[in-house]
């Protein structure tokens, strides 16, 4: 990748976006990091400088997406990748969930990475660039418990598919499917300790490697399918890099 390539990523400055922007910003390109609170960006600005340019913004707010493609286009000129990483995850059972929190998790995990598309676009065309969604093995697995969760990352792994038949052969898109890693997001789920630690258990014992994931392993895949060279013919792609969970 060279050095002119510029990236946006949301929620870039925790979990596994942390692990995506660190992973990018090793390969030369420089990087518009999104999140809502200040001060993990700032801390991002602080260790990385001008490789950096910070957006404080909900993605799923009315301008978001428009504000954010402003911002990296006038920080480094140009946009060549869009990595659609925010996501929100509530866990809960079908009777027991208030569906308010299907509507939200709809309006992060689907309607605002369509819209980041949407205003990118042009600028992903004129540079021949692409889109990495940061899906989950819940789109392509039963989730049950998750069923909300699940049904907004299946969406997301639709939206990925059409996408790229819709926008070839100017515009690359694909998304990765974590399987568990180690984030914050395990601390805001909604689920009490003891069902966090009962569903942790269980999916330690349902992936065959062993062992949760970690942020730069699932960095490393977006980067290389961020890299026209490596990946320029591969589009449409939902990549599961999940310890085997889905095997
Ligand atoms: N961890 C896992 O086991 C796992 C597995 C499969 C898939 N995933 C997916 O991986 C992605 C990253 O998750 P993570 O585990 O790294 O969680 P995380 O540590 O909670 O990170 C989420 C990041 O997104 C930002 N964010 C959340 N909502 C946002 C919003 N509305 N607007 C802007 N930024 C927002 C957060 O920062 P602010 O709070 O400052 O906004 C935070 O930096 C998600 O899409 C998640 O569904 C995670």
């Amino acid at each position: 990748m060279s050095t002119a390539q510029s990236v946006v990523i949301t929620g870039a400055a925790t979990g596994i976006g942390r692990g995506i922007t660190e992973c990018v910003l090793k390969s030369g390109a420089g990087v518009t990091a999104v999140g809502r609170r200040e001060e993990p960006l700032r801390e991002l600005k602080d260790r990385y400088g001008d490789a950096v340019t910070v957006v404080a913004e909900d993605v799923s707010a009315p301008g978001a997406a428009e504000r954010i493609v402003a911002a990296a286009t006038e920080a480094f000129g140009r946009l060549d990748a869009v990595v659609n990483n925010a996501g929100l995850a509530r866990f809960g059972e079908l009777e027991t969930t208030d569906p308010a929190l299907f509507d939200a998790m709809l309006a992060v995990n689907v309607r605002a990475p369509a819209e980041l598309i949407r205003c990118a676009l042009p600028q992903l065309r004129a540079h021949r660039g692409s889109v990495v969604n940061i899906s989950s093995v819940g789109g392509a697995l039963s989730m049950p418990g998750r069923a909300f969760y699940g049904a907004s990352k299946a969406a997301l792994n639709s939206l990925t598919r059409s996408l790229a038949r819709e926008l070839a052969p100017d515009v690359r898109v694909n998304a990765v499917m974590p399987g568990p890693v180690d984030t914050p997001m395990w601390h805001e789920t909604g689920l009490d300790g003891a069902g966090t630690e009962h569903l942790r258990v269980g999916l330690l014992a349902s992936t065959p490697m062993g062992r949760f994931g970690q942020d730069t392993e699932i960095g490393r895949w977006v980067s290389l399918l961020i890299d026209p060279e490596v990946s320029g013919w591969v589009t449409g792609a939902l990549i599961p890099v999940d310890g085997g969970r889905t095997a």
